[in-house]
C-alpha cells in the first residue's frame, strides 16, 4: 500500500542483502520511521515489543529472524538457539510456529554453508506469499460484501483492532475486501473500534484507512453493540491470530464481546484468514490456545501527541490500582458467519475448513 504517494510493504531485505528493514508500528500514527534489523536479537526484540505485530507479519519477521541468525552463525547450535528464542518472542499468533517450522525443516537439513541463502530465499517467498494470499482473500471478501444489503446509502462495516496491511506484508486480512470494495468504487464506511489497551484501531487501523482514503469513523470498544442495535453495521469483520481446526477464532481481546453483540443483532461476522494462521492441532481455542498477558503499564498509561506536538505518556489510572491485560480472546465458531480465506469462505467448522483444505483431514 501507499504512504503518501509511495509504495510500501511492512518489512524488506535492505540493500545491503543482509539488513532487515520494517516500518515501526510502535510510533504511528504519529511518526512514520523504518526500523534496521541486524541481527536475530534485533528481529526478536522488534517482535517482542511490537515494532513489527499482526499475526502474518510476525510470521514474516520471525523468517528474516531464522535469515538473520544464519547470517551471524550458519551452525546447527545457532539454528536451534534463533528457533526458541524466536518462537517464545510471543505466544499467541499461530503464524510464529508455523513458519519457523518451516524455516527449521529447510534449514537443518542444508550444510551449514548453504544456509544463509537458502533462509534469505524463503523468508522473501514467505513475504510474497503472504501478500498474494491477502489479496485473495480481499477478492473472496468483496464477492461477500457485494451480496450485502446495506441498510442506508452506505454499506457499514465495523472491525476491531488492526487486521489491514501493517498486520501483514500488504493488504491485510480483514481489511483486504475492505479496500478492493473501497476501490471498487462501492460506498464502504468502517466503524473502527480504537482496541485498549494498545489501540491498534485507534492508531494503526485509523491511520492506514485514512492513507488510502477510506472513510471510517474511530469508536469506543464499547459502542459497537449500542450501533448495531440501531442497525448503523451492516457486518463485522475482523482478523485472527490463530484458528483451530473446528473454527474457534482467537483475535484481540474484545473480539468476543463483538462478536457476541453481532450474534445478538443478527449482524454478520465474518473472519479473514490466511491458511498460516489456523492451528490444525487444536480443536478447543478456549482451552487450548495460549493467551498473551502483558504488561500492566500498558492498561495504566497511555501515549500520545500533546496540543504542543510532542509525544508524552500519562497515568490514567489511580496510584497503586493494579491492571490486567490479556492480550486475546477467543470467539467460539458458533458466533462466526464466515471464514474468509485465499481458497474461498468457508463455515466455521471443521467441515467447512476440510472442504477447503481437504489436505488437513486426518488419516481415519
Ligand atoms: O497484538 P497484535 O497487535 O499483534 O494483535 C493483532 C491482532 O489481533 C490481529 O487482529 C490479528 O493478528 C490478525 S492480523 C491480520
Amino acid at each position: 500500500m501507499k504512504v503518501d504517494g509511495k509504495p510500501y510493504r511492512t518489512i524488506w531485505l535492505g540493500a545491503d542483502g543482509t539488513t532487515v528493514q520494517a516500518i515501526d508500528q510502535t510510533l504511528l500514527p504519529h511518526e512514520f520511521v523504518v526500523r534496521d534489523l541486524k541481527n536475530v536479537v534485533n528481529a526478536t526484540n522488534a517482535i517482542k515489543t511490537m515494532v513489527v505485530r499482526g499475526a502474518p507479519l510476525i510470521g514474516a519477521a520471525a523468517a528474516y529472524g531464522m535469515a538473520l541468525a544464519m547470517a551471524e552463525d550458519p551452525s546447527d547450535t545457532m539454528l536451534a538457539r534463533a528457533y526458541t528464542e524466536l518462537l517464545e518472542s510471543r505466544p499467541t499468533a499461530v503464524n510464529l510456529r508455523w513458519a519457523l517450522d518451516d524455516l527449521r525443516a529447510l534449514l537443518a537439513p542444508l550444510p551449514p554453508a548453504k544456509r544463509r541463502e537458502a533462509a534469505y530465499k524463503r523468508a522473501a517467498e514467505i513475504c510474497d506469499e503472504d501478500v498474494e494470499i491477502c489479496r485473495r482473500i480481499g477478492e473472496n471478501g468483496l464477492a461477500l460484501i457485494r451480496k450485502l444489503k446495506p441498510h442506508g446509502d452506505r454499506i457499514n462495516a465495523l472491525t476491531h483492532c488492526n487486521a489491514g496491511w501493517l498486520a501483514t506484508v500488504d493488504w491485510g486480512t480483514a481489511l483486504s475486501p475492505i479496500y478492493q470494495a473501497h476501490d471498487a468504487g462501492i460506498p464502504i464506511h468502517v466503524w473502527v473500534d480504537e482496541t485498549r489497551p494498545r489501540n491498534q484501531g485507534a492508531s494503526l487501523t485509523a491511520w492506514e484507512l485514512g492513507k488510502h482514503g477510506v472513510p471510517h469513523t474511530v469508536i469506543a470498544d464499547n459502542a459497537g453493540g449500542h450501533l448495531m442495535q440501531h442497525g448503523q453495521v451492516d457486518f463485522c469483520i475482523v482478523g485472527s491470530d490463530r484458528t483451530t481446526r473446528s473454527g474457534d477464532v482467537c483475535n484481540k481481546i474484545g473480539t468476543y464481546l463483538k462478536a457476541l453483540a453481532a450474534h445478538d443483532n443478527g449482524v454478520p461476522f465474518y473472519v479473514g484468514l490466511p491458511y498460516p494462521t489456523i492451528d490444525w492441532t487444536i480443536s478447543d481455542g478456549v482451552a487450548e490456545i495460549p493467551i498473551e498477558e502483558r504488561s500492566q503499564r500498558e492498561v495504566s498509561h497511555m501515549t500520545g501527541r500533546t496540543d504542543a506536538g510532542g509525544l508524552a505518556t500519562v497515568a490514567v489510572l489511580p496510584d497503586g490500582s493494579p491492571a490486567a491485560n490479556p492480550g486475546f480472546d477467543v470467539t467460539p465458531a458458533r458466533l462466526v458467519t464466515g471464514l474468509i480465506t485465499e481458497r474461498g469462505v468457508s463455515a466455521a467448522s471443521e467441515a467447512g475448513l476440510l472442504a477447503l483444505y481437504p489436505e488437513q483431514a486426518r488419516a481415519a
